[in-house]
């Protein structure tokens, strides 16, 4: 069967292909729209953006034209959307008939959107479901127990389930409008920053304060014994002034902030625990935006009753492309695959890739081995853009379109956050060879998504300072060299020169901008940002201060 999967809904718009139950490709819009999570600003009723480029690449990609498809999967379903008031202050109720009239639309703007596409083969999978199978039927388990959150689907927040041979039985499904997902986002907005964007900036600084406020805060969100929980209405500026955007923030706004992660993690640990002792099961699969809060991953992972917790790498709603077509092309009849690899997005051969060299006339060389040629940068203190094979589905950076840097020089997380455009109180992750990892790192491993957290061992923390975040900790990528073998030799290559197997690695784009994609991105990258040098597959561009021989 081939499925095609769309997320349009909310934000995050994004597309994914599986043919005969294998993960082809995937990728999301604002990839190809350069409009971050597809859309320009949160309003109450957001998205209502097709993956439209990303939908038409899948296809092209694979060959398919939009006639060949059997199955097209919408994550959501507007017969489960409410009617009416969803009580609380849930995202602007008055616009909820719209959304699902929308919603209910899909086909006609599908059809739209790829010319010859019958829209009687688009089938709506529920929000939950979606996330769900994007974890269950993406991980390489038979079985696990399943723990989605997010702000919200149809009308509910969260789905508990278990899911064996690839069949889901859900055990609970919190509705609206209690959401764990929404009052982060409450609380990132009254911080000053952008809701369901920059919730990790609030986790951020979550680590400068103390969770003074914990008390007050169990009497409004707890677990109940149903498997759900209750979030009351919380007038966040009885504990901590409103921030506008840019605002300096004070300590009160830190305390809070932990308070909040420190009591999210509390009540994710009661959750996890009521739906092991349902299940018995091994292995936890997460999704769901909350499921990319990698400080309470790592506390379910270390406190948690599961002897394993994975989590789907987009587990944004841009993963539900994926999960929806998973879901499907399972109910089809398929046998589907876990997913092969994170890297589902656009590739380019390394002629297509001289090419875009030439055109720009950027002066570039083919170094023996690129590997060898960028850890002799990094080596030297050079930044260096790093585009390697296909681009990544999810918000993470894992080696394909990333920003490297030595991570024993403490300014480069400034140097970095400069060109990102970042707070300076954000942490910057290291990337390291997997088997070397338990050396340097303590926490759950291996960690190939950065979806963890790791405190950094004694004898470490003054060898890669630009790494290591105010309390300790860094979130890692542990590197695999039979999946990742260009970036294995690179982090061989840089512990050769300095010691140190360990590298910078974010994601790469300047401020404000999706992550670079396609090569033209990256170009652009290079040419208005202070970086180093541009590794583009086997070819080398380099600034001036790092000409070839000047740095060895
Ligand atoms: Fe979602």
């Amino acid at each position: 069967m081939r499925v095609l999967g769309i997320n349009a809904i909310f934000h995050d718009p994004a597309a994914a292909l599986v043919v005969d139950g294998v993960t082809v490709v995937a990728a999301e819009e604002e990839r190809f729209s350069r409009r971050k999570h597809g859309r320009e600003a949160p309003v109450p009723f957001s998205a209502w953006e097709m993956p439209a480029k990303a939908a038409a690449w899948c296809l092209e990609e694979a060959g398919l034209f939009p006639a060949d498809l059997d199955a097209v999967a919408c994550s959501y379903d507007p017969d489960l959307a409410p009617l009416g008031d969803l009580g609380g202050d849930i995202t602007a109720e008055d616009w909820e008939g719209l959304r699902t009239l929308y919603a209910r639309r899909t086909p006609l703007f599908l059809r739209a959107a790829l010319p010859g596409l019958d829209p009687g083969i688009v089938r709506f999978v529920p929000h939950h479901v979606a996330h769900a199978a994007s974890a269950y039927l993406a991980a390489p388990y038979r079985s696990s127990s399943v723990l989605v959150l997010d702000g919200r689907g149809e009308s509910a927040s969260h789905l508990a389930g278990r899911a064996v041979d690839g069949e889901l039985e859900v055990l609970a499904a919190q509705a609206l409008p209690h959401s764990l997902g929404l009052m982060y986002e409450e609380l990132t907005e009254h911080l000053g920053f952008r809701r369901s964007s920059d919730e990790y900036k609030v986790m951020a600084m979550a680590s400068y304060g103390e969770p003074a406020l914990l008390p007050r805060l169990r009497e409004m969100v707890y677990a109940t014994d149903d498997g759900g929980f209750v979030v009351e209405h919380i007038e966040w500026g009885k504990f901590a002034g409103r921030l506008k955007s840019g605002e300096e923030w004070a300590p009160e706004h830190a305390d809070l902030a932990a308070s909040v992660q420190r009591r999210l993690e509390e009540v994710l640990l009661d959750l996890v625990r009521w739906l092991h002792a349902r299940t018995g099961e091994r292995v936890l699969t997460m999704a769901g935006g909350v499921a990319l809060n990698c400080v309470a991953n790592s506390r379910l992972a270390e406190k948690g009753p599961f002897d394993r917790v994975w989590v789907q790498p987009a587990s944004g709603d841009s993963g539900t492309a994926l999960g929806a077509a998973m879901y499907l092309a399972r109910e089809l009849g398929d046998d589907v695959r876990p997913m092969p690899t994170p890297a589902l997005g656009r590739a380019w051969t390394d002629r297509e890739l001289e090419a875009w060299l030439k055109k720009a006339n950027v002066a570039h060389e083919r170094p023996r081995d690129i590997a060898e040629a960028v850890a002799d940068i990094l080596a030297n203190d050079g930044l260096v853009a790093w585009f390697e094979g296909g681009s990544e589905y999810g918000p993470r950076a894992l080696g394909h379109r990333s920003l490297l840097a030595h991570p024993g020089r403490p300014e480069n997380l400034e140097r970095m956050n400069d060109i990102k455009g970042r707070e300076q109180f954000r942490p910057v992750a290291p990337m390291v060879l997997a088997e070397r990892a338990h050396e340097i790192f303590d926490g759950p491993l291996p960690s190939p998504y950065m979806l963890f957290v790791h405190r950094v061992r004694e004898g470490w923390k003054e060898r890669i300072p630009a790494v290591v975040h105010v309390d300790g900790t860094a979130r890692i990528q542990t590197v695999d060299r039979r999946e990742e073998p260009v970036v294995a030799r690179m982090l061989e290559a840089f512990e050769r020169r300095t010691g140190l197997p360990v590298v910078v690695n974010t994601s790469l784009n300047t401020a404000g901008r999706p992550m670079v994609d396609d090569p033209r991105d990256a170009l652009e990258c290079f040419g208005s940002a202070p970086v180093d040098a541009l590794a583009m597959g086997p070819y080398l561009a380099r600034r001036s201060t790092f000409a070839k021989g000047s740095s060895a």
